[in-house]
């Protein structure tokens, strides 16, 4: 049937090739930094072991670890792979040379997928291989959050990208359709659009930033944990979604640009948000405190339908 290669063995690719075994696909994931290789494995174990203790993981263990295999050559992992799952360093000129090391190592049977956050593929595909290059960019860790969007670039083969989708299904991951390339796809833009807000709202002295996270933490965000922000428009005003804008819509138009004239994130704001963290969570436990964020993560998913 072919495997699944993994390039690069950081936390993206680490995570892609625990769902991909964990789905029992025959999985080799690549490094060009034996430590960093050393290290996937060791935090494969761990998450595996952890995901298993919550009940997220479909197979046993030693099935897991079965399945993945840690190679030290590029064309190892790739040569021969239904899909290659790109999770290298974010920026362009790196990628571009992991793309055209592909291009060359992989046929035409093998698809390939860029993790990358918010680099569409049409600034790194390689020309030979963009028609079967794509973004498949997961959310963080991708065991957790488990969704990942499929961005195609303008040469890209539909076939290519409802292909990848049902790979991923099988992965357990709930794949999305982005239509069109753009800088950040729809997650990261999301997650701006939230963040630009809320640094404006601190910058004007509005609302603390621990408080800030309140709110979301307790309302919005446990909210969205079940439904997203059209499903919560249509059911929080009888009626639905033309109910919703005839009462909602004109307040909503009247916050647009209120707040400042700039989306500088300066020094200053930086350091406020960065204080008002650091007395709750001094940097030294940050580690820590990752830890404790999948933890509840995987308490919340344990209790999903
Ligand atoms: N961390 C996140 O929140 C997150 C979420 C979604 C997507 N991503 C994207 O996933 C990708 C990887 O992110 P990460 O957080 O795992 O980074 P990371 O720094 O943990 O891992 C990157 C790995 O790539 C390796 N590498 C360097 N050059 C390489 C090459 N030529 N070939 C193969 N591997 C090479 C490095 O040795 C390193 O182990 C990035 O594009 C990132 O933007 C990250």
């Amino acid at each position: 049937v072919g495997h699944i290669g993994i390039f690069g063995a950081g936390s993206i690719g680490t995570a892609f090739a625990l769902l991909f075994a964990d789905a029992s696909f025959a999985v080799r994931i690549y490094d060009p930094d034996p430590v960093a290789l050393d290290r996937s494995k060791q935090m494969a174990d761990l998450r595996a072991t952890e995901l298993r203790r919550f009940g997220l993981l479909a197979s046993e263990l030693a099935e897991v670890r079965d399945q993945i295999e840690f190679v030290s050559s590029a064309s190892a992992a790739a040569s021969g792979a239904i899909l290659v799952q790109e999770a290298g360093p974010e920026n362009v000129q790196a990628k571009q040379q992991i793309f055209s090391t592909l291009t060359s190592v992989t046929g035409p049977e093998t698809i390939l997928a860029s993790s990358s956050s918010a680099i569409p593929s049409s600034r790194f595909a390689d020309a030979g291989s963009a028609p079967r290059t794509l973004i498949g960019h997961p959310g963080n860790p991708p065991y957790l959050l488990r969704v990942v969007e499929v961005v195609g670039n303008p040469s890209t083969d539909e076939g290519v990208i409802s292909q990848t989708g049902e790979l991923y299904k099988r992965a357990g991951l709930t794949a999305v359709r982005v239509n069109r390339e753009i800088d950040g796809f729809v997650f990261n833009r999301l997650q701006g659009a939230v963040l630009r807000e809320a640094y404006g709202l601190v910058d004007a002295d509005i609302i603390d930033p621990l408080d800030l996270d309140a709110l979301v933490r307790d309302g919005l965000g446990l909210r969205w944990s079940v439904i997203g922000p059209f499903a919560t428009s249509d059911l929080n005003v009888r009626g639905g979604i033309p109910a919703h804008a005839e009462r909602m819509g004109p307040a909503y138009q009247r916050m647009v640009g209120q707040l400042r004239t700039s989306d500088e994130w300066t020094d200053a704001l930086i350091a406020k948000v960065n204080s008002a963290r650091r007395k709750v969570m001094p940097i030294e436990q940050w580690d820590e405190a990752v830890a404790d964020r999948d933890v509840q993560l995987m308490k919340h998913l344990r209790a999903r339908d």
